[in-house]
């Protein structure tokens, strides 16, 4: 199920976003700059949870659905732009390529950035979906990416390099740098769905807990995971004093918060079994993805 997604629909989200920049953006370098990032690819798990989810609701997969996962994933790709300018996070390598400031300078990157955020408002904004859907997508990205979200979670990031935080100060810089946008991509797709406030809910609780274990995980990879499999320099959360799970818990302890917060996913999937038309099988196709 989850393997036919991505087959046969993500490259549909993927012809969205670059057709987006290829027709809107009016500047050459601007234009490679973004084309460089997004067609680099990436796991594409964001978009891949949007059409999961409407999926999972049994409703049709069609342009407004592939138009607000390529939003999305333009937004995922301007955040890793910046995290990786020097500034940021300093990294070379990216999508398994040299990061964007390392091929087009920090100033295009910075742009590339700033377009593919800008673009990705523009694109949802030229669905054809209703107009209350249409903008209550466009809000609750604007906060996911946002001052109280993502864009939050990376300053605490910064603010807790060579800093000892609690576990609930990390948590919290978690659940905005990483976790806003995971959470988003289930909201979105119920939207798209048209499903009742109370799944919107448990939509938003799931992805609270897949947000936290894919960050958890993504720090216990940069320990144990490798280069070559990544597609990004291992090592460096160490090398930056990062604020991770594994240098507060240790790598079994982050292994445990990684399991726990799977297994509260696998709860609220549960109760999520007793909404109309949910069929549970892509989703927990999708939570074996999280596993280390
Ligand atoms: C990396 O995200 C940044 C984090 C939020 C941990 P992904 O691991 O989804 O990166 P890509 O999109 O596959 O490159
Ligand atoms: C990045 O977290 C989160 C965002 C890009 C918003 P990391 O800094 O841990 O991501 P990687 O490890 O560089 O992919
Ligand atoms: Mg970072
Ligand atoms: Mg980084
Ligand atoms: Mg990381």
């Amino acid at each position: 199920m989850l393997q036919q997604l991505s087959a046969q629909e993500l490259p549909k989200v993927e012809q969205e976003m670059t057709d987006f920049i290829t027709q809107y953006t009016t500047q050459e370098d601007l234009k490679k700059s973004m084309l460089y990032s997004i067609e680099a690819g990436g796991k594409r798990i964001r978009p891949l949870i949007v059409l999961a989810t409407v999926q999972a609701f049994q409703k049709t997969l069609n342009a407004p659905v592939y138009q607000t996962a390529g939003a999305l994933e333009m937004i995922h790709t301007y955040s890793l732009i910046h995290d990786d300018l020097p500034a940021m996070d300093d990294d070379d390598l990216r999508r398994g390529k040299p990061t964007n400031h390392k091929v087009f300078g920090e100033a295009l990157a910075i742009l590339a950035g700033d377009g593919l955020l800008t673009g990705a408002f523009q694109l949802i904004s030229e669905t054809t979906l209703e107009p209350t859907e249409n903008v209550l997508l466009i809000q609750l990205l604007a906060k996911a990416a946002g001052i109280g979200g993502m864009v939050a979670g990376q300053a605490g990031d910064m603010a807790a390099e060579h800093q000892q935080v609690s576990l609930g100060e990390l948590k919290a810089i978690h659940r905005g740098k990483t976790g806003a946008l995971l959470t988003y991509a289930f909201v979105a797709g119920g939207i798209l769905a048209q499903q009742p406030a109370y799944v919107l809910t448990l939509l938003e609780k799931l992805g609270g807990h897949i947000g936290l274990a894919f960050q958890i995980r993504d720090d216990l990879l940069d320990v144990v995971g490798t280069t070559e499999a990544l597609g990004k320099q291992v090592g460096q959360d160490e090398k930056s004093a990062k604020s991770t799970y594994p240098a507060l818990l240790s790598v079994a302890g982050a292994k445990d918060a990684l399991e726990q917060e799977l297994a509260q996913a696998q709860a609220t999937i549960e109760q999520l079994t007793k909404a109309a038309g949910f069929q549970p099988q892509v989703f927990q196709e999708l939570l074996a993805l999280f596993t280390l």
